[in-house]
């Protein structure tokens, strides 16, 4: 999670308000398309796709970083996206959460959210967390307060002060310590958690929202080969309740959580398949893997 994306968060409200409020009343746009009424905050996964991108493109200064790019992601489903540097897996993961816009083609949260259509702020409202590389808590609060923090929905001074979370949040917010390894750790200042340990506290602040869909950013990258192994485990356990999006260099940890890979170049899927599959494909060996 980013600053920017948490002082987002306080707007949230009255940004899904408004997301929600769209979607109903738009009756001539896509949402109306399909039979199924849209409940504000559920997603319609009945067509097997909790995202789904076709012929997406982007291009900076006529260079395309997406091009035609097509994909979907199942329910619970975790999908491990590989591909070498500037293949545009960062790029792709700035369009889902409406960070870039792309020049062309379709984004779907589910079988009925255009995601085009909303802006960065209501995207993650609407339960798509992401993560970025570099570890974004809150160093000078405790773990508990970092996670405290992620539960608010209006964080001016005044409701902050005043913020209890109730007892179905404090028991969510103890079962996420628990995921996240971080239970014995509950008043240690932020800053001085391992690299590791603040990756996870920050995935944690995602799960306090309890997102459908994660998007990870090489997650692992820095990490100890400890860190990565309870990393893995932690995904595995993720996978089911949430859908995961990760995006990953370090191949031996594709290789625990793996089900389905995708291999991007050059801003279109390469390949697709379990990871035996991928690694066996001459295109992906000659571009990525052989390398
Ligand atoms: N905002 C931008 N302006 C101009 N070019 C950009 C922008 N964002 C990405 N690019 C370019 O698009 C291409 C794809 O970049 P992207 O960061 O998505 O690759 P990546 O697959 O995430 O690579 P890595 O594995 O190194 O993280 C690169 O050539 C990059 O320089
Ligand atoms: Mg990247």
């Amino acid at each position: 999670m980013t600053p920017d994306l948490m002082e987002e968060g306080a707007r949230r409200a009255t940004a899904y308000g408004q997301a929600a409020a769209r979607n109903r009343t738009e009756s001539g746009g896509r949402a109306a398309g399909f039979s199924r009424p849209v409940t504000p905050g559920e997603v319609d996964v009945a067509h097997g796709r909790i995202l789904y991108l076709e012929d997406v493109s982007v291009s900076f200064d006529g260079f395309k970083a997406i091009n035609k790019l097509s994909l979907d992601i199942a329910p619970g489903e975790l999908r491990c996206i590989i591909g070498p540097n500037g293949a545009g897996k960062t790029t792709m993961m700035d369009i889902i959460t409406g960070k870039t816009r792309p020049d062309a083609g379709t984004v779907f949260f589910g079988s009925t959210i255009d995601l085009l259509r909303y802006k960065e702020a209501e995207i993650a409202q609407m339960g798509i967390g992401r993560k970025f590389q570099k570890p974004t808590v809150f160093e000078h609060l405790t773990v508990y307060e970092n996670l405290e923090l992620a539960l608010k929905t209006d964080k001016g001074v005044k409701a902050s002060m005043f913020f209890k979370p109730d007892s179905a949040q404090s028991d969510r917010l103890a079962q996420i310590l628990r995921t996240i390894h971080l239970a014995d750790s509950v008043n240690r200042l932020a800053g001085n958690l391992s690299h590791g340990q603040k990756q996870w506290l920050e995935i944690g602040m995602l799960l306090m929202q309890d997102p459908k869909l994660l998007l990870l950013d090489e997650p692992v990258a820095g990490m100890t080969d400890e860190e990565t192994a309870r990393t893995a485990e932690l995904f595995l356990s993720l996978k089911g309740h949430h859908s995961l999006m990760v995006v990953e260099h370090d191949m031996s940890f594709i290789k625990t959580i793996s089900e389905k890979v995708t291999v991007l170049h050059e801003g279109s899927v390469l390949a697709e398949g379990t990871l035996e599959q991928v690694q066996s494909d001459e295109r992906v060996i000659e571009v990525y893997l052989g390398r």
